[in-house]
C-alpha cells in the first residue's frame, strides 16, 4: 500500500524534483500539492508547480494556491537560481478553486488525513495558518517530514536555512505544534550531493518525469559547481521525499529544537539541543546522517518508473 503524501512547495528546481519523485515512486501516492511563496513570488512558484505536474506526467494531482507572503518577516532575499520560471511550456492546468490552507484543513479533518504524511519543502506559512485556523489539525496530521533547518550552518545567513528564515514565526508554530516532525536539514542534504553525471544518467531513463527532473537537477548542480566549486549539488527537497519512501536511509536523533525569532544575526535559526543538556522534551527527529547510495537508488527508482 503506497504511503499517501501531500507536498507543500515553493517550486524552484529542487521542489520540482521532489514533486516528480513523490508522484512517480511506487512507494508514495501524491494526494495533492499546496503552494506558497518562497524561492520566488507565489505567482511564479504556482506557475512552476503547474508546469511540473502537467509536463511531468502528474496531470491528475490537484494543486492549490496558498500564502503569498510570510506572517511578519519581509520577503526573503531571492536567489536567481531559484527565483526563475522553469524552462517548460506554459501550463494549461489551473489551480483548484479555494485556498491551500482551507484545503489542508478539509483534507486533514477528513478520512484520509491521519494516513497522509505532510511534506513541507518551503516556508511553512500555509501549515502554520492551517494550524491557527483549525487547531485540531495537530491531532490529525500523523507526521511532518520537512526539508528545513540546520543545526550547524545556515544557507541564507550563517545561522538560518532558507525555509525557516523566510518565515520563522510560521516555523515556530509548526515546530511547537506537537505533531511528530522529521527535520531533513542542510547537514543531511549536503551528504546526498548529486552530480552532472547523475543528471545525464537520469535523463537517459527517458521517462517524462526523468527528462524534467534531469534538467532541473542540472541547473541546480551547475550553480553549486559555478558558485561554490563543489563537484555536485544539493537537491534539498528530494531528500525529504526520499526519507518518506525509505525511512531507513535517514538516521535521526530526537532533539529539542527551538526557532529563534529575535537575534540580529540568528533570526531563523533552528536551535537544536543535540546533547540534550537542557533536559527539555524533544519535539523533532533531527536528521543527522543520510545514506547517499540509498537516496540515489530511490531517486532512480522514481524517475525510471514507466507509466
Ligand atoms: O534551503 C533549501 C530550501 O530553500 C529548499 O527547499 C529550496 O527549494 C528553498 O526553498
Ligand atoms: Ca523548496
Amino acid at each position: 500500500m503506497a504511503q499517501k503524501v501531500i507536498l507543500d512547495v515553493d517550486t524552484g528546481g529542487d521542489d520540482a524534483v521532489a514533486i516528480l519523485l513523490a508522484g512517480h515512486h511506487p512507494a508514495t501516492e501524491l494526494a495533492a500539492v499546496t503552494v506558497t511563496h518562497g524561492n520566488a513570488p507565489l505567482v511564479v512558484t504556482l506557475d512552476n508547480t503547474l508546469k511540473c505536474v502537467e509536463h511531468g506526467g502528474l496531470r491528475d494531482v490537484p494543486v492549490y494556491a496558498g500564502a503569498e507572503r510570510p506572517f511578519i518577516a519581509d520577503p526573503a532575499p531571492l536567489d536567481p537560481v531559484q527565483n526563475r520560471s522553469l524552462p517548460l511550456p506554459a501550463p494549461t492546468l489551473r489551480p483548484q478553486p479555494g485556498h491551500a490552507v482551507d484545503f489542508l484543513i478539509d483534507y486533514y479533518m477528513g478520512p484520509d488525513g491521519p494516513g497522509t504524511i505532510l511534506v513541507p519543502t518551503a516556508p511553512q506559512t500555509n501549515i502554520a495558518l492551517a494550524l491557527l485556523k483549525e487547531p485540531r489539525l495537530a491531532q490529525r496530521i500523523p507526521r511532518i517530514v520537512t526539508m528545513a533547518g540546520a543545526y550547524l550552518e545556515g544557507n541564507v545567513t550563517p545561522s538560518a536555512e532558507f525555509n525557516i528564515f523566510a518565515d520563522p514565526e510560521a516555523a515556530r508554530i509548526v515546530f511547537n505544534s506537537g505533531i511528530p516532525i522529521t527535520m531533513v536539514g542542510l547537514e543531511v542534504t549536503a551528504q546526498a550531493l548529486v552530480t552532472l553525471d547523475d543528471a545525464t544518467k537520469l535523463k537517459a531513463l527517458n521517462t517524462v518525469q526523468a527528462k524534467v527532473a534531469a534538467e532541473e537537477i542540472r541547473a541546480e548542480v551547475q550553480w553549486f559547481m559555478d558558485t561554490l566549486g563543489w563537484t555536485g549539488g544539493q537537491i534539498y527537497d528530494a531528500c525529504a521525499v526520499a526519507a518518506v519512501i525509505d525511512p531507513g536511509l535517514l538516521e535521526t536523533k530526537p532533539v529539542r529544537v527551538e526557532i529563534e525569532l529575535t537575534g540580529q544575526h540568528t533570526r531563523g535559526r533552528t536551535v537544536a539541543d543535540l546533547s540534550g543538556y537542557q533536559k527539555k522534551q524533544p519535539n523533532v527527529d533531527v536528521g543527522v546522517k543520510i545514506d547517499r547510495a540509498r537516496f540515489m537508488r530511490v531517486l532512480f527508482e522514481g524517475m525510471g518508473r514507466g507509466e
